[in-house]
């Protein structure tokens, strides 16, 4: 079985590929490479070199809004009698201070290229579908843990671009309930690294997450974390979140997968988090301390738009997907600083 994997040079994309390769899927990777560097791929490659695997990886630079870049993948597929049965959609623009910026581009490149994947899905007879979605739709509240009942209120455009294709899913499932089967998963903060420490998160520019962030101060690339606001309503003042460490995520893909496969047409939502909180100094003490590095950190005021603690009610995901995350606080730093120790400039 062939699948479509449409970012899958980016940070979650390449973890992903990886276990579905080692699963033994055939796997058609396609990424304009704005956010990733090819060297992803060789990474990706070495690792299943390095365990005598056989896998069938296909790599196709382009871009998802081009028609004919699609098209062709659909069409060479079915010549070569592998055509694709599932699409994992994960290429897009993820920056929501760069969407509050630019945000035509948002909707071009995240609602233009889901709309022409899923013409061309449909054109293919592909009706098959996992899509990358986002927690950052669910509206400001410090109503926990947050269920896919949450009240959907974006605050930027790139939660709003997230909003708008799942709205398209909604439509599309409802013109023909025996058709597509879908599954909109909901990530919450997808933070570690792959534990070889081959591929991992390699932010370009500034990072707009607390993992990276920690990781380049404690490389010495950055001399001191921002902690914004340390007189939230939490046990230590500091802002409380949901991480979960990349392959417990990556697992998830595979989970929603097989549920595809063993169910008729089907559209679901739903989160995928460790269902824990954790506050910034308990990472920043967690990091210190399995890692034995110092993290200088700063009080910042508090900034628009956050809220003291968020973290998902994942007990949908355990249930309809089987799944539910294995990885601990310490494997997240153990494998985000063995990741950042031996590419301290990431995959340049
Ligand atoms: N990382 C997170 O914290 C997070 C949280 C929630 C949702 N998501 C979503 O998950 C998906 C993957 O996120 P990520 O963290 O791996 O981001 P990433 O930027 O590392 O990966 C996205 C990949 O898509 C590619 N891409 C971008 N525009 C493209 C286009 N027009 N055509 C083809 N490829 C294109 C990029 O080159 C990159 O390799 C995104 O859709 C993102 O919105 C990420």
């Amino acid at each position: 079985m062939r699948i479509l994997l449409t970012g899958g040079a980016g940070f979650i994309g390449s973890h992903i590929a990886l276990l579905l390769l080692e699963r033994g899927y055939d796997v058609l990777i396609l990424d304009s490479f704005v956010n990733s560097s090819f060297n992803v791929i060789n990474r990706i490659k070495t690792y299943l070199d390095n365990k005598d695997l056989k896998y069938n990886l296909k790599i196709i630079k382009g871009d998802i809004r081009d028609k004919r870049t699609v098209d062709n993948i659909f069409f060479e597929s079915l010549k070569e009698s592998k055509p694709i049965e599932t699409v994992l959609h994960l290429a897009g623009l993820k920056s929501v201070s760069d969407s509050v910026t630019n945000p035509l581009h948002y909707w071009d490149v995240n609602v233009g290229g889901t709309l022409n994947l899923l013409l061309t899905m449909n054109e293919y007879e592909c009706h098959s579908l996992v899509f990358s979605s986002s927690a950052t739709i669910y509206g400001l509240s410090d109503s926990i843990p947050m269920s896919e009942n949450h009240n959907i209120s974006p605050i930027n455009p790139y939660g709003k671009t997230k909003v708008a294709i799942e709205n398209m899913f909604d439509d599309l499932y409802k013109s023909n309930k025996n058709l597509w089967k879908i599954c909109s998963l909901r990530y919450f903060n997808p933070v570690g690294a792959h534990p070889s420490g081959l591929i991992g998160e390699d932010p370009i520019g500034i990072p707009n997450n607390l993992f990276p962030f920690i990781t380049q101060v404690a490389i010495g690339r950055r001399t001191v974390l921002n902690v914004y606001g340390d007189n939230w309503e939490t046990r230590d003042g500091s802002g409380v979140r949901d991480y979960i460490h990349i392959i417990d995520l990556a697992q998830g893909h595979l989970a929603s997968i097989d549920y595809l496969n063993s169910n008729e047409s089907c559209l679901e939502f739903i989160n995928l988090g460790s269902g824990k909180g954790y506050s910034v100094f308990q990472i920043i003490s967690q990091f210190e301390l399995s890692t034995g590095c110092q993290i200088p950190f700063d009080i910042q005021s508090r900034r628009d738009g956050d809220v003291g603690v968020c973290y998902a009610d994942i007990s949908k995901a355990k249930k309809l997907l089987g799944w539910a995350p294995k990885k601990s606080l310490e494997e997240i730093c153990l494998d985000g600083w063995n990741w950042q120790i031996k590419n301290p400039n990431g995959y340049t």
